[in-house]
């Protein structure tokens, strides 16, 4: 993969000290935190500890630069978020006296906008390859953010979360790791499944909601956080699953694109399981100061996978507004 393009003046001095170039990377000094030039620009950061780039330096997961500014904008982040979802947390809290009660009341508790909803009833084909497209910055790294967590916890903990993982990555056959799959869902709809092809267009909240999994799971100090991240990734799977397979068939896309879906409906059903009882209770358990941070994970989840899910939902409404606006002009001209 190559550097994406810039889009606006932080993600070009972030890439362009990527690119070992000598550009200053200002601290982050209140500029817009969620935009897409800062998230791309966060997104880039964190890429180099994934797959990172063809054409960036050799040693720019650790440029003094990058990592500095990554800390910055990290700490703002963080505080923005622990901030939005202090009330959730306490929610929580009130909501029961064990951890699986106050997860499972967490999601209950923070709605979401109805896009799996009006993906399976009312979606146009176009904008579900848009949706499957804006997914494509998560589902082509898919688990990977998770899989940090894994030596920094130990015990029941470590094996229910390899156990998962392993399950994630294919269950011992390469052809079926879950990315693999995604990818072969967007090619059957003629979509590119280029890993991180689609980052370059990517809405802010979208790449938000991809870099918190990668701020959480990156620093050690976060990783209860990261695992409560997951649990409610895996507990809000299987019912939109479901219904996003059937809005795939509904706009008659490949079955190869509703597969994955469907493959979803079964096993995030059994991830549930897995990722609030033997993967988060007994985290506490080994770890009880971790309560918090696993609620505020699980809150953060929610939270930012919204407001990515509303910023797709509100570009259809304008979309669909303009295109009202231009019939009834339309109607007024030939009247
Ligand atoms: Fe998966
Ligand atoms: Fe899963």
């Amino acid at each position: 993969m190559l550097l994406p393009a810039s889009r606006g003046p932080v993600s070009a001095a972030v890439i362009d000290a990527a690119r070992g170039g000598d550009a200053t990377v200002p601290p982050h000094d209140g500029d817009d935190l969620h935009g897409a030039d800062t998230q791309l620009a966060l997104w880039v950061v964190y890429e180099l500890s994934y797959r990172g780039f063809d054409d960036a330096a050799d040693d720019a997961e650790w440029d003094l630069r990058l990592v500095a500014w990554r800390r910055g904008v990290e700490t703002a982040i963080e505080a923005g978020l622990r901030r939005r979802t202090a009330d959730d947390v306490a929610v929580a809290r009130e909501a029961s006296d064990d951890l699986v009660g106050q997860l499972r009341a967490l999601v209950a508790h923070v709605d979401g906008p109805p896009l799996a909803r009006f993906l399976q009833r009312s979606a146009t084909r176009d904008q579900v390859l848009e949706f499957l497209t804006e997914r494509s910055v998560y589902h082509l790294k898919e688990s990977d953010p998770h899989a940090f967590v894994l030596p920094r916890v130990d015990g029941p903990a470590k094996v229910a979360l390899a156990e998962l993982l392993y399950d994630e990555y294919g269950g011992g056959r390469p052809e079926r790791l879950h990315s693999l799959l995604y990818a072969d869902a967007l090619r059957s709809c003629g979509i590119d499944a280029t890993y991180g092809a689609h980052v370059a267009n990517a809405s802010g909240p979208t790449l938000l909601s991809n870099n918190v999994m990668s701020l959480l799971g990156l620093q050690r100090r976060l990783h209860g956080a990261s695992l409560g991240h997951l649990a409610a990734f895996e507990t809000t799977s299987t019912d939109p699953c479901r219904r996003i397979a059937a809005g795939i068939e509904r706009v008659g896309l490949p079955e190869a694109a509703a597969a994955y879906f469907h493959e979803h409906v079964e096993a995030d059903a059994v991830h549930e399981q897995v990722v609030l009882t033997d993967i988060c209770a007994n985290a506490v358990d080994a770890d009880p100061s971790l309560r918090d941070d696993v609620l505020f994970g699980a809150a953060v989840c929610l939270r930012v996978d919204a407001d990515a899910g509303a910023a797709l939902m509100d570009r259809w409404t304008s979309e669909a507004a303009v295109a009202a606006h231009d019939s009834a002009d339309d109607l007024v001209r030939s009247a």
